[in-house]
């Protein structure tokens, strides 16, 4: 217990925490892929607002660029009015995934737009842009330059031709001017990389190579759908630096002082590992040029593959995540998501696993628990939730397990390692129906004698219950408020505050429970 008072003084000194999700781009309408680090980010929130911390956690959209404008384009339609559909898909695919986002930024945004321009002219007033020559591989096809490193023989891979040599006048930000000052920050952990191998690669790229000044720019003619350069408005901005701007006016930079000095710096941006390298570089030296603090740590995960293959239009493999929450229940996609492989890693999806994982741990660990608990407590009790009485060493034990799933479930937590905090839960979940196979409520019934060991034996089971609704809510939301709802609690769930509410013995006895229908009717 002391740990656990030692856990709320900790929590009282960050009163506040800020979570992002990339913005998506428009391009592609919400996937599996892009579901993954949302649901991610949601279960973060969720976890800190349990311990009453104030969370903000933001995702939106990315929404300008030639690609964007091509997409609309080629399905007969405005730049805005293809970006207003696709944004509006993505917030309803949150919505049926119960993604709990504090706000929902769009890069067309009037003030996201007004304070991109602002951060412009002050870098160039400061100094850290110029105007040169760019010279690049441009592919006709793609209406952009692309790196040599993605040519496949010579030629862009997706229109199989060889890209030309062009040069055009754009503005370029002084990048190169800020090795060393990252390597230094990264290297002191004032800014954090995890997993460690992510920041080992990060170092060893800024110790290897020389960062080259970064093209922020393309002339209107080329690119038109973007943010004018305020210096030049012949120019728009590169969709990067646009992008990443979002996580400061997200929280209102420039308009709500109040609200932004509270939130920033970042806690945790959520990111994947092919937007890590601009993130460790670019985006960290914008915000030293622009004079603002420095996010506290990126968290990189891995990636998802579809039955051992990347995701993909051209495959035919993309898989949306509202399908599989229409068909196996919104909290059993989270629960797969989460629990399927550790964060920090890639992972494959296939749809044997999720419906093998939500038999075995779903239907069977949790969803029979409740019921054949509840059934137990209707048939002996008449769905009164007994008094507990003298405890004995297997009660006690399944208490102390109780305690233990906690604190290990947090340390896995903070450590961003959610399929090992799930495994914990699940040990407890498991030791709560051996218990009962161990106490067999079924041979207490039968003896008159045995009656207040039989109601010991019953509320501590459902006690076990009460912290499994608790300690599942981050994960599983509506689940949890149905497991709340059928043991009857009274005070609101919302209410319950980590990790005061995990004490044991708080559950009310002489109440009578509501069995419900199974909470994962088995896939056959
Ligand atoms: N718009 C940029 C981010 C700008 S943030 C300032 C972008 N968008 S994206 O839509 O292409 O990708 C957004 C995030 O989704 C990335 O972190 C990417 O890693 C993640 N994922 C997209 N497909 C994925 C998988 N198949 N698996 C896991 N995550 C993946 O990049």
């Amino acid at each position: 217990m002391r740990k656990w008072r030692q856990g709320i003084e900790k929590e009282d000194e960050m009163p506040k925490f800020y979570v992002t999700t990339p913005i998506y781009y428009v391009n592609q309408p919400p996937h599996l892929g892009t579901a993954y680090p949302t649901i991610t980010a949601d279960v973060i929130a969720r976890y800190h607002r349990l311990f009453g911390q104030d969370v903000f956690f933001l995702t939106g959209t990315d929404e300008h660029g030639a690609k964007v404008a091509q997409s609309a384009e080629s399905v007969g339609k405005s730049p805005k009015q293809f970006c207003d559909e696709i944004a509006d898909q993505f917030k309803k695919t949150w919505e049926a995934l119960n993604i709990s986002n504090d706000h929902f930024i769009r890069t067309t945004d009037s003030e996201h737009e007004r304070a991109v321009k602002w951060a412009l002219q002050r870098l160039y007033d400061g100094e850290y842009v110029y105007r040169d020559k760019y010279e690049g591989l441009y592919c006709v096809g793609c209406e952009q330059y692309i790196p040599k490193s993605s040519l496949v023989q010579g030629k862009c891979p997706l229109h199989r031709k060889e890209p030309e040599l062009l040069t055009e006048e754009c503005y370029f930000f002084k990048l190169s001017q800020f090795q060393d000052e990252l390597l230094t920050r990264i290297s002191k952990r004032e800014l954090k990389i995890e997993p460690v191998q992510r920041e080992n690669e990060v170092l060893s790229f800024l110790r290897g190579e020389k960062l080259q000044d970064l093209a922020i720019s393309r002339s209107k003619s080329k690119v038109r759908w973007g943010i004018e350069l305020p210096f030049d408005r012949s120019h728009t901005t590169y969709v990067w630096v646009d992008a990443f701007l979002n996580y400061l006016t997200g929280i209102g930079w420039l308009w709500d002082r109040e609200k932004f000095e509270r939130y920033w710096p970042a806690d945790v941006h959520l990111i994947g590992k092919d937007i890590l390298r601009v993130h460790a570089t670019i985006w960290p030296s914008l915000l030293l040029a622009l004079g603002v603090e420095l996010p506290r740590k990126i968290f990189v995960h891995g990636f998802f593959t579809v039955n051992g293959q990347k995701m993909s239009k051209s495959l035919g493999n993309v898989i949306d995540p509202v399908f599989l929450a229409g068909k196996y229940g919104v909290d059993a996609l989270r629960y797969f998501i989460l629990g399927a492989f550790p964060f920090g890693q890639d992972g494959d999806f296939s749809l044997q696993r999720l419906e093998h994982r939500y038999n075995a741990d779903l239907a069977n660990d949790l969803g029979n628990l409740v019921s054949r608990l509840l059934a137990m407590v209707e048939k002996y009790r008449d769905g009164i939730i007994p008094t507990s009485g003298k405890e004995m060493e297997i009660d006690l034990n399944l208490r102390r397990l109780a305690e233990r799933a906690f604190l290990e479930a947090d340390k896995c937590f903070r450590e961003f390692a959610f399929s090992e905090a799930l495994a914990r839960i699940w040990e407890f979940i498991r030791g709560i129906n051996k218990y009962i196979d161990e106490v067999a409520p079924w041979s207490l019934a039968k003896k008159e004698e045995q009656r207040e060991r039989l109601d010991m034996v019953l509320y501590t089971a459902l006690e076990g219950l009460r912290i499994v609704a608790l300690l599942i809510r981050p994960f599983m939301p509506s689940t949890s408020k149905e497991l709340w709802n059928q043991l009857s609690i009274e005070e609101k769930l919302e209410t319950q505050r980590f990790p005061r509410a995990l004490e044991w013995g708080l559950l009310k006895p002489g109440i009578e429970v509501k069995r419900g229908k199974p909470l994962f009717p088995r896939i056959k």
